[in-house]
């Protein structure tokens, strides 16, 4: 099976505090297809992995390698179009453009993508289809539950076909039901779409779902259980 993710001995400080090490020599592995999550305390240094592992944060030592590049190979709008076409974002507050609809958020990638316009905007409903927000493509943001912002921006998440997808706390600003919705939708693209998926949490709920389960502490990540997939 193919490695979407490798990274070895990844280490990070963040400018402003030269003495403190918020990753300290992480090293993980992600297959494709593969369910991981990454479950630790609020301040362990979850997001700030999930952003240097998603190339929006700079790689400052230690090597990363996605779907077979290594991301130090990559410069400016050279990572922003590998970003584009191989990575999907999830995040705790949704992020969607609230003067666009839904199926316009959906399209957006695509079009960033130069996809032709007529299949973007099949896609991109085809997509709010797969999460179940197919009667809800014309609404607003603003005219929609936090669960559905959420799912709107799992289709988003999928519009350019991604190797993978880095959710972080994707159900941290939702009730259990609307949480359960989203981590359903999540399983869901992971059984039948195949799709691979990092999810960052601290909702150890999370964790009956996943293939791999990775602790964080502090800045160093260990594994913490992993079942055999068939
Ligand atoms: N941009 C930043 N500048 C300086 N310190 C930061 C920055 N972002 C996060 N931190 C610090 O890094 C540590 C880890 O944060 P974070 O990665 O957000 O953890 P988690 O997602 O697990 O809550 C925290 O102590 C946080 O205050
Ligand atoms: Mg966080």
């Amino acid at each position: 099976m193919a490695a979407v993710l490798l990274a070895d001995k990844i280490t990070h400080v963040y400018p402003s505090e030269p003495g403190r090490h918020i990753l300290r020599d992480v090293s993980m592995q992600v297959e494709q297809g593969e369910f991981a999550v990454i479950v630790g305390r609020s301040g362990s240094g979850k997001s700030t992995l999930l952003h240097v592992l998603g190339t929006m944060e700079p790689l400052q030592a230690g090597a990363l390698w996605l779907c077979g590049t290594e991301v130090t190979q990559l410069k400016d709008d050279g990572l922003a179009r590998f970003r584009l076409q191989n990575l999907g974002f999830v995040f705790q507050s949704f992020h969607l453009i609230d003067s666009l609809t839904a199926v316009e958020n959906v399209r957006l990638p695509m079009e960033l993508a130069r996809l032709p316009r007529r299949n973007a905007l099949t896609r991109a409903s085809e997509l709010l289809d797969l999460v179940g927000l197919s009667q809800r493509s014309r609404a607003f943001p603003s005219q929609l539950s936090g669960g559905e912002q959420q799912r709107v921006a799992i289709a988003r998440a999928l519009a350019n076909r991604p190797a993978m997808i880095l959710a972080d706390e994707p159900t941290g600003n939702l009730d259990r039901e609307a949480a359960d919705v989203v981590l359903g939708v999540f399983e869901d693209l992971h059984k039948h779409q195949q799709v691979t998926i990092v999810l960052v949490t601290h909702d150890t709920a999370i964790c009956d779902r996943a293939d791999t389960v990775w602790r964080m502490e502090d800045g160093v990540l260990s594994l913490a259980s992993s079942i055999t997939r068939q």
